[in-house]
């Protein structure tokens, strides 16, 4: 499979996204399909923080890569009319970096951290009072003539975005005022998203072609984005640049993305889980040595939709496939083979 092809799927940001992303992400929060219950509650939050004149509290947004956290991000600063600044957190090296990052907000401000687990628990030690008390302590000098000094810092908000809500401190995670997850969508929530997408980069389309599309994205904004482009590629060569489910089905099995949503790696997954491990319960670490996979990758960005459909349940002893698994395979259970033969 080329590089391009396995970029549909593997849900993590390439060169292209880029691009693409930053022309299709909604400026607004009517704009922003789905997430109806996040939605709200920031909507509230918003209006309140204006009304007082006030920055809002910090927000921390997580869930699958792809779902919409930075596009909210940039809504939310945009919504409040608030610079934002953007950094993540493996470009926070030190200390004094986030220290010089936040005493050159103003009040108001946004500061998005992508990626905040990844912070170093030092450099999460600035952000405790900065969070809270809008300060930072900055230590003056060494050994026992040390001091410390209390520097003000602006009222900004921050906004932490992260796929691994595990993985962040739980002193961190207390200091959010408010903490979003966002959800998979829903096949319509997607056909209306892809629609717009359709719109804004001009592609022609009839029938259920975007349907088709939005059915096999895994119920996720970026991939179905991604899978517009690509067939539209398809159309152009074959079809006069139309979409329509004909092509829209013959595009997505040539890219080997079947009826659900999965690509080769996710089957892989599920037949290494029951092929080599009869259905599990296998652990983490054996599944990704087998399938010779990056362990983060398979939790991250393979798992949690293999949840999603019920193909893959979490038990204390590892992951197990489930029914529905051996049946989109094609599989039987040897368990049901044998009764089948009593
Ligand atoms: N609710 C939405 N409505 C419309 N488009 C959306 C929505 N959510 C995401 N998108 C589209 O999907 C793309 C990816 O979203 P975004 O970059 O915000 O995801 P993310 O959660 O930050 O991913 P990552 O974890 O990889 O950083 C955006 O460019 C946007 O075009
Ligand atoms: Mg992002």
């Amino acid at each position: 499979m080329s590089e391009a092809d396995q970029n549909i799927i593997n849900t993590t940001v390439v060169e292209e996204d880029f691009d693409l992303d930053n022309s299709l992400r909604p400026k607004k929060l009517s704009d922003y399909v789905g997430q109806v219950a996040i939605k709200e509650n920031l909507d509230i939050f918003i209006s309140a923080a204006k009304k007082r004149d006030e920055a809002v509290e910090h927000i921390l947004l997580y869930g699958p890569p792809g779902l919409g956290k930075t596009t909210l991000a940039h809504i939310i600063a945009n919504e409040m009319g608030a610079n934002i600044r953007v950094t993540s957190g493996t470009a926070i090296e030190r200390a004094g970096d986030l220290a010089s990052i936040l005493t050159s907000l103003q009040d108001g401000d946004i500061l998005f951290v992508d990626e905040i687990h990844r912070l170093n628990r030092n450099i999460e030690e600035v952000l405790y009072p900065a969070m809270e008390d809008f300060a930072i302590d900055m230590i003056l000098g060494k050994g026992p003539s040390a001091k410390t000094l209390r520097l003000d810092v602006p009222r900004f908000t921050l906004i932490g975005a992260t796929t691994k809500i595990g993985a962040l401190s739980s002193p961190l995670r207390d200091r959010f005022g408010n903490i979003f997850r966002l959800e998979f969508y829903t096949d319509e929530e997607l056909e209306e998203i892809v629609k717009r997408s359709a719109k804004i980069l001009n592609i022609k389309h009839r029938g259920n072609g975007l349907k088709e599309i939005s059915k096999r994205s895994r119920k996720t904004p970026r991939v179905a984005n991604r899978i517009l482009k690509r067939v539209r590629d398809f159309a152009e060569v074959k079809h006069q640049g139309e979409i329509d489910e004909e092509i829209a089905e013959l595009a997505l099995s040539m890219l080997d993305i079947d009826k659900l949503g999965l690509d080769k790696t996710d089957r892989m997954i599920l037949e290494i889980i029951i092929d080599k491990f009869s259905g599990g319960p296998v652990g983490l670490d054996a599944l990704a040595a087998a399938a010779s996979e990056d362990r983060d990758t398979i939790e991250d960005v393979i798992e949690p939709y293999l949840m999603r459909l019920g193909f893959i349940d979490r038990t204390p002893r590892g992951r197990i496939a489930t029914p529905g698994a051996y049946e989109h395979l094609g599989r039987i259970k040897e368990s049901d083979e044998k009764q089948k033969l009593l």
